[in-house]
């Protein structure tokens, strides 16, 4: 007789250059959106707000794509933001993992949504749409954003108000958080809108930077190249748009070898 199978039986065998990490916990928001939080191995370093490659084994070959690392530098674990794509090749599996289960990631982060590609300033924007959330979650949960910004801005816009619950839920966190509420104080703030549902904050952040409800919501005053500094991330089109309305104000888009007042990255979308 057989003896009876053990977990480590079905444990994922990694390729080279990928570790197989180890889920958490999951957390369904809608239809559309979930997180999740796994193990970090000890020797994966990375910049808040890089990216790796997250993966699972379909049949016989590992599917990845590219996922924002949503946790700061400094966390145990990893946390990610993700979309659910009915047909997409890695999510429609991807949405159905428990805790204990395994996902695959590729040894090597990397981005341009990181606060060395940006030149010093006095206030950085955060323009996210959807799941392009995710890494600014991990940069206004790391103190060094703090350090480097008086103030920073965080929007996310979303198709309605269930699917901004995340970035409520995370702000929530850093105001309950013993340490770094102290070290984010009032320096962060959250404008969150919606498209397609009645609520106060109503349209696309690049209609209300256009047309000044933005900046008036917040008592800003308009970009300035000096002293503002952007990071954006969101779908195609919307990178498009933003961007157009940085460069109208002045702002130049930098790079990691080429830092400058803003950077740009899409959203995970497959
Ligand atoms: P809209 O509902 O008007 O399309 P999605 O979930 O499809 O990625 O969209 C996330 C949010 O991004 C939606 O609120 C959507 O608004 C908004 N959006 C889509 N395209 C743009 C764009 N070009 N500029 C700004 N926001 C956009």
């Amino acid at each position: 007789m057989n003896a009876p199978a053990k977990k480590e039986d079905f444990a994922v065998q990694a390729p080279a250059g990928v570790f197989a990490e180890t889920v958490t916990s999951v957390e369904h928001y809608t239809d559309r959106l979930f997180r999740f939080r796994m193990t970090r191995p000890q020797e994966f370093r990375f910049r808040s707000g890089e990216f790796a490659m997250i993966g699972l084994m379909v049949g016989d070959k590992p599917v990845y794509r590219a996922y924002s690392i949503a946790s700061p530098a400094w966390d145990e674990e990893l946390e990610f933001f993700s979309i659910k794509v009915p047909d997409g090749p890695l999510t429609s599996h991807l949405q159905g993992i428990k805790p204990g289960d395994q996902v695959l990631m590729r040894k090597k982060p990397t981005g341009t949504l990181v606060l060395d590609a940006l030149v010093p300033g006095r206030r950085l924007y955060m323009f996210s749409t959807g799941t392009g959330i995710a890494p600014f979650a991990s940069l206004i949960r790391d103190p060094e954003t703090f350090e480097k910004f008086e103030e920073v801005i965080l929007t996310h816009t979303c198709r309605d108000v269930a699917e901004l619950k995340y970035g409520f839920d995370l702000v929530d966190e850093i105001r309950n958080h013993e340490f770094l509420n102290e070290i984010v104080g009032d320096k962060l703030r959250h404008y969150a809108t919606v498209t397609r549902e009645e609520y106060p904050f109503k349209g696309r952040i690049t209609d209300l930077m256009t047309n000044g409800k933005f900046f008036a919501d917040l008592g800003l005053p308009p970009l300035d190249p000096e002293i503002d500094r952007g990071m954006i991330c969101g779908s195609t089109a919307m990178l498009k748009d933003t961007k157009e309305i940085l460069e109208a104000a002045g702002l130049t888009e930098g790079a990691n070898n080429k830092p400058a007042e803003f950077v740009i990255e899409r959203a995970f979308v497959g």
